[in-house]
């Protein structure tokens, strides 16, 4: 264990102003293991000489654990959509912010390049993003089958609509927390099978489980969510560490 004692003078306070005041400030961790351990090979990847599929196998099992938003949409029509996406983070608070990002597929006329909850988006302006929990998350990966626009996936996954309050697309009752969202931008990073769409939502409602809330503190063990890593494998959120943050 290694721990440093400084002198922190004119610190800043959590919103960035000087407070002008002066402290000590302890600094305590365990480095021997990084220290002692050799550097390893590493295996070196110019994306630009590579097949996408390859690049996208290491982008999925290097960028890990991503949690899964369950996107539901309407299209112009009112016909409903659910579909996950793991490429999804949240952005900032002032205003809520969150994006998720539906990848362009090979259009193949019965299934066009963008995706169903992309072109709804597109058209309408809103989705909702309903957190997935372990019960929810068989249901979840079955609205993720590549189907026609027309096909209704809270029915395919056998999920319950639940009226949202500022945005037209239900919330799916069966998730613990739902985000409702605007949206405010989207971003095509390129225009062939595989590039990447970032769709930019500012967040109208949140919904979170009574229950699992107190002083809008989110108990995680109830809420129980779940996460990608690559191909058919999820993680569970229930093996959890603290670590404390240094001041
Ligand atoms: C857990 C999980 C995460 C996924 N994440 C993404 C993602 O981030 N981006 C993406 O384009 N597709 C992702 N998919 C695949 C989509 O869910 C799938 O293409 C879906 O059919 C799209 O539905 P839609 O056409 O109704 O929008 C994921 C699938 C699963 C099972």
């Amino acid at each position: 264990m290694q721990c440093y004692t400084f002198a922190n003078t004119g610190a800043m306070d959590l919103i960035g102003q000087r407070t002008g005041k002066s402290r000590r400030t302890a600094l305590c961790f365990s480095i021997e293991s990084m220290a002692d351990s050799k550097i390893a090979p590493m295996l070196t990847v110019d994306p630009a000489h590579h097949v996408a599929r390859d690049v996208y196998k290491l982008m999925t099992g290097i960028i890990v654990p991503r949690p899964v938003a369950l996107v539901s949409t309407v299209d112009r029509n009112g016909v409903a959509n659910v579909a996950p996406f793991s490429f999804f983070c949240g952005v900032g608070a002032v205003p809520p912010t969150l994006l998720f990002c539906p990848a362009l597929r090979a259009d193949t006329g019965a299934l066009p390049g963008r995706k169903d909850s992309l072109r709804n988006v597109e058209e309408t302006g809103e989705f909702v993003v309903n957190v997935v929990s372990e019960a929810l998350a068989a249901a979840a990966n079955a609205t993720s089958t590549e189907v026609p626009p027309e096909v209704d996936e809270f029915v395919l996954a056998g999920l319950t609509p639940l009226a949202s309050e500022a945005v037209r697309p239900p919330r799916v009752a069966e998730s613990p927390a739902q985000m409702e969202c605007k949206l405010l931008q989207v971003i095509y990073t390129g225009s062939h099978a595989g590039s990447g769409v970032i769709v930019l939502g500012e967040i109208v409602r949140l919904h979170v489980r009574e229950d699992l809330v107190e002083s809008f503190r989110v108990d995680p063990a109830g809420l129980d969510a779940v996460g990608r890593m690559a191909g058919n494998t999820w993680v569970r959120t229930r093996d959890r560490i603290e670590l404390i943050r240094p001041k």
